[in-house]
């Protein structure tokens, strides 16, 4: 009987568009297998929509439920489309993969889960046995590598994950009980891929391979399998062309979340007094009304578009600063691009990365007392833009792209580590 592979998609913020690049690579490295994409129809029509059908012809987008019932209002508060997918987990995956075994006349042997390492801990070893046969299970992480370390106490950076002032309480989620207990369950995965690549912290590498069954940094996933053409509808790379080196800011705080209307007056305040050249992705454009006044000054000084092809801007040399929400994907173009950030985290993984940015790796700063404050964003623009430490950032991140570059090469630890894993789900075709 043929095999299925099924990746199980976490379907906000961007984390299934990575995802859905790995198993890009995977399936076209391995014509012959079959790959399936469980992830929420809309998050499924978005990011099957931005790659051509040439690029995934064994693969097959398989919607799930998203918990939302019917005739649902919803309070607008910006998680809590999150929290029903959460509570419709697992049934809803494991719907999805009923379907796929009934509708291919396939069998499933080994699963894929991005993010979704509870699915893991449940079907991982003999558990998978209600599943209809033993599963291997692999993880995949898309974002932050280091939410292990929270576990044991003997890192402080683990701070960061435990802060207790979150704007919207997300500790209470149970994406953050999920989260917390990612080694625990991460241990019965049969690997781990992760999107990061192993120079970029050699001792959490070593640490999370005495721990983990078999750990394969495969990334960056964006430069080791970079879009082959990319659209730019708003002109932003144009733009960018028109400026000199290493003098726009970048703006964008990813899909989730709009800063509250206070500190997005601060920050175009800041943006104004400084007369920094910026360009911002806004995606929620029923709050661009906050900003009319600054919009209509600073017409010639900055660009808002509702959607960029952000690593193609990060690459562009105008770039100077990326002032970003620190969400694991940004942080991982920002250093492709080797462009230093502005950190403002909100929640999750955000805050933990912000620190490896600002204290661990020197290649981006805060904003004083972790909101947008017009003085705080101006003197964070300073330090980024004019000062010695500023300069310093520019050569650390500079140091990690080269490395991120090298893992994706030829030789690289993540061609490498890219390698083994295609041995791995080959392994999951059964021998006829
Ligand atoms: C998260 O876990 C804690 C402790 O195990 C529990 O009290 C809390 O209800 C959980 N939160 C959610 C949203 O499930
Ligand atoms: C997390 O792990 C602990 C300890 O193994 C377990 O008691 C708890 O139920 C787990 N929480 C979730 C949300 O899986
Ligand atoms: C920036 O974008 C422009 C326009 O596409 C391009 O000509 C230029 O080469 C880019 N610069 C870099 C460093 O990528
Ligand atoms: C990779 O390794 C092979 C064999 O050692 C060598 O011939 C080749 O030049 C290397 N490529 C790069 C880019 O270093």
């Amino acid at each position: 009987m043929k095999v299925t592979l099924p990746f199980l998609a976490f379907p906000f913020g961007t984390h299934a568009a990575p995802l859905l690049t790995l198993t890009r690579c995977l399936s076209s490295s391995a014509p012959n297998l079959r790959f399936s994409f469980l992830n929420s129809a809309k998050s499924n029509a978005k990011v099957f929509s931005k790659i051509k059908p040439d690029d995934y012809r064994n693969i097959k987008p398989c919607n799930v439920d998203n918990g939302i019932p019917e005739d649902h209002v919803f309070s607008g508060h910006p998680l809590e489309a999150v929290e029903l997918f959460l509570r419709a987990m697992p049934r809803n995956f494991e719907n999805g993969l009923k379907e796929v075994v009934a509708n291919t006349g396939t069998k499933i042997t080994c699963l894929f889960t991005g993010f979704v390492l509870l699915v893991c801990g449940r079907y991982g070893g003999r558990n998978g046995r209600s599943m209809g046969g033993a599963l291997d299970c692999l993880a995949v992480f898309c974002f932050c590598p280091y939410v292990h370390r929270c576990h044991s106490n003997e890192h402080n950076t683990c701070e960061g994950l435990t802060r207790r002032s979150h704007t919207w309480e997300f500790r209470r989620t149970i994406l953050t009980n999920a989260t917390q207990n990612g080694t625990h369950d991460a241990r019965k995965a049969t690997a781990l891929a992760m999107n990061a690549f192993e120079e970029i912290d050699p001792t959490v590498t070593k640490d999370l391979k005495s721990k983990l069954k078999m750990v394969l940094n495969v990334g960056p996933f964006d430069l080791a399998s970079p879009p082959k053409s990319y659209s730019d509808d708003s002109g932003c790379i144009r733009w960018l062309d028109r400026h000199e080196p290493a003098s726009v800011a970048y703006l964008s705080f990813g899909t989730i979340l709009t800063p509250p209307p206070n500190e997005l007056i601060a920050l175009a305040q800041a943006l104004e007094a400084q007369k920094v050249p910026f360009l911002w992705s806004f995606r929620d454009t029923s709050k661009l009304h906050l900003l009319e006044a600054f919009l209509q000054r600073t017409s010639t000084q900055g660009k808002v578009v509702p959607w960029t092809p952000q690593l193609q801007v990060l690459e562009n040399s105008s770039v100077g600063v990326f002032i970003t929400h620190a969400g694991w994907n940004s942080v991982s173009e920002s250093i492709a691009g080797g462009v230093p950030m502005i950190c403002r985290p909100f929640f999750a993984d955000q805050m933990l990365n912000s620190r490896l940015v600002v204290d661990i790796w020197q290649i981006g700063a805060s904003v004083e007392g972790g909101t947008f404050t017009k003085s705080g964003t101006m003197r964070a623009l300073e330090i980024v833009f004019s000062s010695e430490k500023g300069k310093k950032m520019k050569e650390n991140i500079g140091v990690l792209k080269a490395k991120a570059k090298m893992a994706v090469g030829e030789n690289g630890s993540s061609t490498k580590n890219f390698k083994t894993l295609l041995k791995v789900v080959s392994g999951c075709e059964e021998i006829p």
